[in-house]
C-alpha cells in the first residue's frame, strides 16, 4: 500500500507535526456577569463555576484571568430589576454596571481586552432587546438611536471593542456613526452578524436576568433553519462597517461558521453559548463525558472556520492548554 494515512499518526510527535487546528489562548474571549450591589460574587446557578461580581469584587478574578494568559473579557451588565424600565435607560448610564466594570477592569489590569455586549434585553423590563411599539413589538429604526448611545457609553467608560447583539437592520452603521462622531473611530465593532433564536440561551437568561416577559425574539433573531440568510446578514454587516463578525450559537451551527468564512474576509468570531457549556458541564459532573470533549469541542469551532472563540471554558481551556502540549 502506497497510501498508508496511518504512518502520520504513528507516534506524538508525528501528530503534532501534521495538525491542522491548533487553539491558542489568544484566541478565546471570556464572557463575565456584571451585577449591580457590592460585594457580590455568586455562581450562577445554570452556568456552574461560573459567578456574576458586582464591580467591587473583580480584582480577584481578572487577576486570574491574567494568570492565566488570557488577554479578552466580554461583559454582560445585569442591574437591579428595580431600575429596569420600558426604555432600558440603565443600559447607557455613566454608572451603569458595565460601564463601572469597564472603569474597574481597566484599573487593575490595563491589558486586559474588554469588549461589551451592547444589547437592551437585560435591562428593559418588558426583557425584549429594543423598544417595543403599540403592538408589542420591538420597533427597530427607534431602537437604533439607543444602541448608538450605549456603544458610546461603552467607550466612553473605555471599551476596546463592541459587540452588538440585538439583531435589528441597520445596528452597525448607527453605532459606527456614533462612535466616529464621540472621538472613537479607532475602536473596533465585533458584530453578533448570524445569531439564531436559540434554545441554547436558556442559562444565559437566568444569569442576566433577560429572558422575554411575553412572546419570544423570533421577530428579530434568526430562523435557525436558515443559512443563506446568515450571509445576508454578515454582508450587511460588512458593508455597514463592522470589523469582527460573529456566529451564535456554535456547536449546533458549524455549518454556518464554515460558509461564513469562506465568504467573508472579516476575522470571524464564534460564541459556545450558556446552553453548549451547561451541556458539557454536566455531562462531565455527572462522569458521562471527560474533560477532553470541550477541548474537542472548541477545536471543531476552530476548524470550521471560527479565528476567535466565545467560552465559558475559557479559563479551563487555559489550563489545558497549559498542561498540554498541543
Ligand atoms: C443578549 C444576549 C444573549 C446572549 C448574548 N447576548 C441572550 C439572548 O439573545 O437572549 C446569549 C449568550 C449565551 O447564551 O451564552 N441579547
Amino acid at each position: 500500500m502506497s497510501r498508508r494515512p496511518r504512518r502520520l499518526r504513528r507516534t506524538d510527535a508525528i501528530r503534532s507535526l501534521v495538525r491542522e487546528t491548533r487553539l491558542h489562548v489568544q484566541d478565546l474571549i471570556y464572557p463575565m456577569f456584571i451585577v449591580e450591589g457590592e460585594g457580590i460574587r455568586r455562581e450562577i446557578p445554570s452556568l456552574p463555576d461560573v459567578c456574576q461580581f458586582s464591580p467591587d469584587m473583580l480584582e480577584e478574578e481578572i487577576r486570574e484571568i491574567c494568570s492565566l494568559g488570557l488577554r479578552h473579557v466580554l461583559l454582560f451588565g445585569a442591574p437591579h430589576a428595580s431600575r429596569k424600565d420600558e426604555a432600558g435607560t440603565p443600559a447607557f448610564s455613566e454608572y451603569g454596571v458595565v460601564q463601572q466594570a469597564v472603569r474597574e477592569i481597566k484599573k487593575i489590569a490595563p491589558d486586559i481586552c474588554v469588549t461589551t455586549d451592547v444589547c437592551m434585553c437585560g435591562y428593559t423590563n418588558h426583557g425584549h432587546c429594543g423598544l417595543l411599539d403599540e403592538q408589542g413589538c420591538v420597533d427597530n429604526d427607534l431602537t437604533l438611536g439607543h444602541l448608538a448611545a450605549i456603544a458610546l457609553s461603552h467607550a466612553q467608560a473605555g471599551a476596546d471593542i463592541i459587540a452588538p447583539s440585538d439583531m435589528m437592520d441597520g445596528r452597525v452603521a448607527r453605532i459606527r456613526d456614533a462612535l466616529d462622531s464621540g472621538g472613537y473611530d479607532h475602536i473596533p465593532i465585533m458584530v453578533y452578524s448570524a445569531k439564531y433564536a436559540s434554545s441554547f440561551y436558556g442559562p444565559f437568561r437566568h444569569a442576566a436576568n433577560s429572558a422575554p416577559q411575553t412572546g419570544d425574539r423570533k421577530g428579530y433573531q434568526m430562523d435557525f433553519a436558515n443559512a443563506n440568510e446568515a450571509l445576508i446578514e454578515c454582508a450587511l454587516d460588512v458593508q455597514e462597517g463592522a470589523d469582527i463578525l460573529m456566529v451564535k450559537p456554535a456547536m449546533a451551527y458549524l455549518d454556518i461558521i464554515s460558509r461564513v468564512k469562506q465568504h467573508c474576509g472579516l476575522p470571524l468570531a464564534a460564541y459556545s453559548v450558556s446552553g453548549e457549556y451547561a451541556m458539557l458541564k454536566s455531562a462531565i459532573q455527572h462522569g458521562i463525558l471527560s474533560e477532553a470533549a470541550v477541548y474537542e469541542t472548541i477545536i471543531a469551532i476552530k476548524r470550521a472556520g471560527a479565528d476567535i472563540i466565545i467560552t465559558y471554558f475559557a479559563k479551563d481551556l487555559a489550563k489545558m492548554l497549559r498542561a498540554c502540549d498541543q
